[in-house]
């Protein structure tokens, strides 16, 4: 009986994804209402969470207030810090009032949008819901010695299964969370891209004097567009064909010198540049949602992004299907028109045709297969973040299947 409660409550979240949109809510202005709430939502911005949190389905926001807020400030943590933190904050299941107070025998475990993350190391990325005596319903973190810092205060906004933000009254302690992160400078962005299925990208970055680029912008905020290994493999003999300047120019072309993640880049549309880019030399690209895809445009070519390998602010690296080809370099396949993007609704199917190869683009799946649970690269869990049941696979099953296996009732 509760396991067909629970597959009955799956189904439903799955019509419920598909049915919704993607950027149906919007917490920046859902806080702008509450102003006790404010340094809350200031940070929610300054670390770019307002949107992972406005592109998912089915979120709970555990707020806490200006006061509970100065106490993680007085530790004056850095921005990436505070990132860990506030993602511990933000759960990956819907916790209406009601809910809190009709968990199946009491307690539950969620995951938590810092597990999705990757940076959550073994189970500090899910969060202890309690309903203890006398209706007050304590919150922990997982690992907890049975006494509750936080409990619930008030349900502040609630979407039914859709988000709910509701107050709680400190701060979820996490040494994980609250450990000072590694600054960006020490990130290894070509081995995380070798290790990802983006080797022949990175070896041939390794050897450019555009990697020197690369590295220069890495503390200031850098996102990366790798081609996967098949994509630029087979752009090599036309690589192998530019001048030395072209290469370098090829190769910065696919480093943006801003922080751009997957939720940023779907609600910002529009001409981005480059580190290639020079004065009149443009070499820009357009970005441009498919549906729930995420596709960066050239005049000689569409790239679909295919996945995330991290994703840990200031630094992106997102995987793309094709060797972006810019129109300063490849003048003569601009003036053909870039083949037509895939039809909406092939973008919502779960593998579109590929008309031009037989071994079709890797799906996000195929390109996430060699990092196992719980790597950044699990990041790709927002790659269909907004479209529905198979873009919470990572993060949003580990959810379900905890919610499974407590089976508690949805319905
Ligand atoms: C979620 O909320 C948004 C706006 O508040 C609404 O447009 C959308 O239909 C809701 N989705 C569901 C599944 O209720
Ligand atoms: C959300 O609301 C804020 C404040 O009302 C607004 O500035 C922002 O543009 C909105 N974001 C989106 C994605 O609509
Ligand atoms: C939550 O924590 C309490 C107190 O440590 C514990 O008794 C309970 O089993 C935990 N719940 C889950 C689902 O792990
Ligand atoms: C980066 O990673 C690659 C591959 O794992 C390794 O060969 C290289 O030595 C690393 N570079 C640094 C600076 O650690
Ligand atoms: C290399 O450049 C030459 C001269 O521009 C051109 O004829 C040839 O097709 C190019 N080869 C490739 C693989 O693009
Ligand atoms: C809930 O409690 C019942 C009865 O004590 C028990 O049989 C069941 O296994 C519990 N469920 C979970 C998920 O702990």
């Amino acid at each position: 009986m509760q396991n067909l409660r629970v597959v009955l409550a799956m189904a439903a979240a799955v019509l419920l994804s598909l049915a919704a949109v993607s950027d149906a809510h919007n917490i920046t202005k859902i806080f702008a209402k509450h102003p006790e709430f404010s340094t809350f939502n200031h940070y929610l911005t300054l670390t770019h969470l307002a949107p992972e949190i406005n592109n998912r389905l089915t979120i709970t926001v555990l707020a806490i207030d200006n006061a509970a807020m100065s106490d993680i400030l007085s530790k004056h943590p850095s921005i990436y810090t505070i990132k860990n933190i506030l993602s511990l904050h933000i759960l990956l299941d819907y916790f209406g009032a009601k809910k809190l107070h009709q968990i199946t025998n009491g307690t539950a475990l969620s995951a938590t949008m810092f597990q999705a993350t990757g940076s959550a190391p073994g189970s500090t990325g899910f969060v202890n819901i309690t309903d203890q005596r006398g209706g007050k319903v304590g919150f922990a973190p997982e690992d907890n010695d049975g006494t509750f810092p936080s409990h619930f205060v008030k349900s502040v906004q609630e979407i039914p299964y859709n988000i709910s933000v509701i107050q709680i009254s400190h701060a979820l302690p996490s040494a994980a969370a609250e450990a000072p992160t590694p600054g960006p400078a020490e990130l290894n962005i070509t081995g995380i891209m070798s290790a990802h299925g983006c080797k022949a990208f990175a070896d041939t970055l390794l050897a450019s004097e555009a990697f020197a680029t690369y590295e220069e912008n890495l503390a200031g905020g850098l996102t990366v567009f790798c081609p996967l290994d098949d994509a630029f493999k087979a752009f090599l003999p036309k690589f192998k064909n530019l001048t030395k300047a072209g290469k370098v120019s090829l190769l910065e072309y696919h480093g943006v010198p801003v922080y751009q993640s997957k939720a940023m880049l779907k609600s910002n549309n529009g001409v981005m540049n480059t580190l290639a880019t020079d004065g009149a030399n443009k070499y820009d690209f357009t970005v441009q949602n498919d549906g729930e895809q995420v596709t960066l445009r050239t005049k000689a070519e569409t790239a679909r992004i295919t996945g995330t390998l991290i994703d840990e602010q200031p630094v992106a690296i997102h995987t793309i299907d094709k060797v972006l080809k810019p129109r300063e370099l490849f003048k003569a396949e601009a003036e053909t028109p870039a083949p037509a993007p895939a039809p909406e609704e092939a973008a919502d199917a779960p593998k579109p045709a590929k008309k031009k190869s037989k071994k079709a683009a890797p799906s996000p799946d195929e390109a996430d297969a060699p990092s196992p649970d719980g790597d950044p690269a699990d990041q790709t869990a927002d790659e269909n973040g907004a479209g529905g049941f198979d873009g919470r696979r990572f993060g949003g099953l580990v959810g379900l299947v905890v919610s499974a296996w407590l089976g508690f009732s949805l319905l």
